[in-house]
């Protein structure tokens, strides 16, 4: 393996090595399976110990067990994986990921693993645990100090990400629920959650009668309802894709964002249709509606529209989709549809479920023609409005955008504008270019679209490195036994292209 020749694939080699053997090690010094490796499992005790602490580990003895078993040649079988390089040729001539080898030291800070001697010897750190009103704390959205001194909170500042200064994170370990036990595998866990894993009546009491979430005995119950989907969600997920036979979900679309997602269940369902969906939600009065997404094993973040660009790039999902997701869409000459607008592949849609789309009071009359004004500025079609839903699609190209009569608001953003550029950058109420060599609206339909898109894609997409994760992950699974775990939710904190 040529790979491993390159000293710096073998020190990260090397390092993701440690990590995973001292998780294993964990999983088996702690006696009791599963449910020890959550390190503080005696509830009521004031003080949680991890079960590695005061155990002595020998690293060198560690590191010089075998890797894990290569992934099998394929010469035979014609490249599709590898970066393309200036003169658009396919080449294995890279590198996997963008490490620094000073960050790796970083991180062996960062995990309060503390060595002795040359390295050789290293022992865990003894943690407390939070206090008890802390069970669903969340460092950047709960910091009562830095939402205190907000200058404004009408645009929903407040439920925007607010990070602890350096030095005064969090220093002690959050503790689960009382009575936490190992979650409902998928797919079961789409119908039917642990009441005590995620203990919130909130949500039953205001949403119970609209058929999203019960609760019965010790387990939530889901019955794929919602307040807008009345005949339930798989009756709601036909009607989209008649309405707009395009839409074809699992081909044509791919990726789709569900803001204000609620208990997620138009994300669960989609799954089943080889949708993945980005299910987002604010933590606000509802409590915390993240955590039933991902205890239902549907991928979640808790993301608000506010002042602050979400943290996806430009382009990023082809159909955005909001059901009585209370978000004012025209304020501020649309800032927040621009927003949406800008996630939005060229040609991809938007999906309105909302009382003024069929509700005939004035009011909401008022608001739909908002909407229909602020839509056709944007240069998106209304393509139907069936019962409650308008379906919108975003253009291919600019040509619509530079053809409008001069002075229409909003403008287009500025030449220099970065979209792709979205870590605390504000919103602003301008229209996103969208790239002049058309890339982004001539996407083949998946699976064909993983290969493809290394042909068409932007400079910092040659990495494609599916194929090197399909295997190492494979290697993984079969030298210690992943599949024990019942992993359903993984956080891979530097997910570079995904693979
Ligand atoms: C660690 O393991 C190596 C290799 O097995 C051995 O040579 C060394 O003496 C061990 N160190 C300690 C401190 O046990
Ligand atoms: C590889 O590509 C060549 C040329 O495109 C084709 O003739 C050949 O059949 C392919 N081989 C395989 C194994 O797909
Ligand atoms: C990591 O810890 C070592 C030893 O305590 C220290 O020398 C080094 O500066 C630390 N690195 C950072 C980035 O804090
Ligand atoms: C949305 O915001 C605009 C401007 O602030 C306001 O005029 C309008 O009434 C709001 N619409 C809703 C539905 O709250
Ligand atoms: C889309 O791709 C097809 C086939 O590769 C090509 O013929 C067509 O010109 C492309 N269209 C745009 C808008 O790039």
């Amino acid at each position: 393996m040529d790979l491993f020749k390159n000293p710096l694939i073998l020190k990260i080699t090397a390092f993701v090595f440690i990590t995973l053997t001292f998780f294993y090690l964990g999983k088996h010094w702690s006696h009791g399976g599963y449910q020890q490796l959550v390190f503080f499992s005696t509830p009521g005790e004031s003080v949680g110990v991890s079960p590695n602490y005061n155990k002595d580990f020998n690293v060198s003895d560690l590191v010089l067990q075998p890797p894990p078993p290569p992934p099998p040649q394929s010469d035979r079988v014609n490249r599709t994986f590898g970066i393309i390089d200036s003169e658009g040729k396919m080449s294995d001539d890279f590198e996997v990921g963008e490490f620094d080898p000073a960050e790796v030291k970083n991180w062996g800070n960062e995990t309060e693993v503390e060595s002795e001697g040359e390295g050789s010897r290293v022992r865990i750190k003894r943690f407390e645990l939070c206090k008890e009103g802390m069970r669903e704390y969340i460092p950047c959205l709960d910091n009562v100090e830095a939402i205190k001194k907000l200058k404004s909170r009408e645009r929903g500042e407040r439920f925007e990400r607010h990070c602890p200064e350096k030095g005064s994170g969090l220093n002690c370990l959050v503790p689960p629920p009382r009575g936490y036990r190992q979650p409902i595998p998928w797919p079961r866990s789409r119908d039917e959650v642990w009441y005590n894993n995620v203990p919130h009546s909130r949500l039953v009491e205001d949403k119970g009668g609209q058929n999203w979430i019960s609760k019965v005995k010790n387990k939530f119950r889901f019955p794929g309802g919602g307040t807008q989907f009345i005949h339930g969600a798989e009756k709601y997920l036909d009607q989209i894709a008649e309405m707009v036979p395009d839409i074809t979900f699992g081909s044509q679309t791919r990726t789709v964002m569900d803001v204000g997602c609620g208990v997620a269940s138009f994300g669960a369902y989609l799954l089943s249709r080889n949708v993945l969906t980005m299910s987002i939600a604010p933590k606000d009065v509802h409590e915390n509606q993240i955590q039933f997404a991902l205890e239902r094993g549907v991928p979640a973040m808790v993301a608000a529209f506010a002042t602050h660009r979400l943290l996806y790039p430009s382009q990023a999902f082809e159909l955005i989709h909001c059901s009585r997701c209370r978000i004012n869409w025209t304020r501020d000459d649309g800032i927040l549809l621009l927003e949406v607008n800008r996630m939005l592949r060229a040609g991809g849609y938007f999906a309105w479920a909302a009382q003024p789309v069929y509700k005939h009071e004035e009011i909401l009359l008022e608001q739909w023609e908002e909407m229909l004004k602020l839509t056709r500025r944007l240069c998106w079609e209304l393509v139907k409005k069936e019962g409650y839903i308008a379906i919108w699609k975003k253009p291919m190209n600019n040509n619509c955008y530079l053809s409008r009569d001069t002075g229409t608001t909003p403008p287009l953003c500025d030449r220099d504008d970065d979209p792709d550029n979205v870590w605390y950058v504000d919103l602003k109420a301008c229209i996103t270019r969208l790239p002049e060599d058309g890339y982004g609206a001539n996407v083949t339909t998946w699976p064909a679209s993983i290969q493809i898109d290394a042909y068409i894609a932007r400079k910092e997409l040659f990495k494609a490195e599916s194929k090197y994760w399909y295997e190492t992950i494979n290697g993984y699974i079969r030298a210690w036994h992943w599949k024990k775990f019942k992993l359903r939710n993984v956080l891979d904190m530097k997910a570079g292209f995904g693979g």
